[in-house]
């Protein structure tokens, strides 16, 4: 009889063994184009870890084809779950029923795919049509609503290239005296803000009734602001500057006066997305398609507060 019940438990301590076996996890990443994609993809790496999850790692470095090609591989791995932070929007539909076809659900992650929603299970994003609704609002107070304004796009076709610029045109809109006079695309790097302003700088007008500059993201900027210096000019004073991320250099180009205002995009999201996919993973299913990380907006005034909470 001891024997026997000696037997069962080790039965049972097999079979919990099985059960938790280690989810594997394939995460397609955009690449490292700026402080904050690095940010994240630490964050992803450290918070799987945390959960025991074998993470399989691609790094598309902004080449949407390789990033699909990376896709194709996870599915031939036959891998537990997908997630994927989309260089760009479109061309999804195939690769993402070749996954629903071998049974492996799709999230994705930090931007959007416009193909359609049935074949991933959720989205877990931040909005990214509102920051660019609270850049331009910020600076329509800012200016009293009189402006003309650079802008620097991210990469073209990316989600939230798309959605900031819809959102920050949508506010000027509604101030007759605020004006876009000048856009091109940087592709959300340091050297392309600074490829770009050196652009603007260039031309006979330069940034002549140009009262501020506004980026898609901090790197671009944090590049604008080196050639506006090497300019002679006085970014954060002769021109007011509004971007999005919050990574650690805009807080201190905020202290040095180079810089006004930055919308915060979280990259510590790893515990939204892997709550979201071990959820789905133990049988959970009333998630909503869109998981919104939330946004928050930061001035100088709060610059060293967030350095200290950023460990800068
Ligand atoms: O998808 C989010 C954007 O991608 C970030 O704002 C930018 O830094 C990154 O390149």
């Amino acid at each position: 009889m001891q024997i026997h019940r000696f037997a069962i438990a080790i039965m049972a301590a097999l079979l919990a063994a099985g059960a938790a076996r280690a989810e594997t996890i394939g995460f397609a990443q955009v690449g490292s184009e700026s402080d904050w994609r690095t940010a994240f993809s630490a964050d992803m790496k450290a918070e799987a870890a945390r959960r025991g999850i074998k993470l399989l790692f691609s790094d598309a470095d902004n080449d949407a084809a390789r990033q699909q090609e990376a896709v194709r591989g996870f599915i031939a791995a036959c891998v537990d779950a997908i997630v994927i932070a989309p260089v760009v929007v479109t061309g999804w539909t195939e690769t993402l029923q070749l996954a629903k076809a071998a049974g492996i659900p799709v999230f994705i992650a930090d931007r959007a795919v416009d193909a359609n929603p049935d074949l991933f299970v959720a989205r877990i994003a931040a909005d990214f049509n509102l920051e660019g609704r609270l850049a331009a609002a910020w600076l329509a107070q800012a200016t009293r609503g009189t402006c003309g304004v650079v802008e620097l796009r991210g990469t073209e076709g990316a989600e939230p290239t798309i959605q900031r610029r819809k959102g920050f045109l949508a506010v000027l809109s509604q101030f007759p005296s605020m004006r876009l006079l000048r856009s091109a695309s940087g592709g959300f790097t340091s050297e392309g803000g600074k490829r770009v302003m050196e652009g603007f700088l260039s031309t006979p007008e330069g940034l002549k009734d140009v009262c501020a500059v506004w980026s898609h993201n901090d790197n671009m900027l944090l590049g604008a602001i080196e050639a506006m210096h090497a300019a002679g000019l006085r970014p954060g004073r002769d021109q007011l500057t509004v971007s999005v991320d919050g990574v650690p250099d805009i807080f201190r180009a905020m202290q040095a006066g180079d810089a006004n205002m930055s919308v915060e995009l979280k990259a510590d999201i790893g515990k939204y997305i892997f709550d979201v996919v071990q959820g789905y993973l133990a049988g959970k299913r009333n998630f909503p398609k869109w998981v919104l990380i939330p946004s928050d907006l930061h001035t100088p005034a709060d610059a060293a507060s967030m350095l200290a909470r950023r460990g800068g």
